[in-house]
């Protein structure tokens, strides 16, 4: 697959599969459960959890669990990616998120629901002047 975005279907579809894959998370000291997917260009899919820890500051955000599996897949191009909250679904990711999926794919879309239903943006868009070395 070489689409360099998605469409509204496949959002829609890939925000649903986030939400699902929330309630796996193991998020016992917050009780916030977070789901990610990931949408490379070569059509794998790759799900990440919020990960949480008795040490608070070694929790895992769910977007960096989800890149994580597709890096260590060998994956470093992506479409897209659908992060939401179990429950209700609405998240923004976090600062740290953003600057680690900028890393890789600046033009990736960003998946989440909102009032008005699915939000689709630019990744790039969401964090101005990021850290380049
Ligand atoms: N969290 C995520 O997994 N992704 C985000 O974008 C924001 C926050 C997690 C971290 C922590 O486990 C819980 O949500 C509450 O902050």
């Amino acid at each position: 697959m070489e689409a360099t975005t998605i469409t509204d279907q496949e959002a829609s579809a890939l925000l649903d599969r986030a939400e699902a894959v929330a309630e796996r998370a193991y998020a016992p000291y917050s009780g916030f459960k977070v789901g990610a997917v990931l949408l490379a260009a070569d059509g794998s899919f790759f799900e990440g959890v919020n990960i949480e820890n008795a040490a608070y500051g070694s929790s895992l955000c769910a977007e960096r669990a989800a890149v994580a599996g597709a890096i260590s897949a060998g994956d470093q191009d992506f479409i897209a990616i659908a992060v939401a909250a179990a429950g209700d679904g609405d998240i923004s990711p976090c600062g740290a998120c953003r600057q680690v999926l900028m890393e890789f794919s600046p033009d990736m879309r960003l998946v989440t629901g909102g009032p008005g239903g699915v939000r689709v943006e630019k990744v790039s868009e969401l964090l101005p002047r990021p850290f380049h070395l």
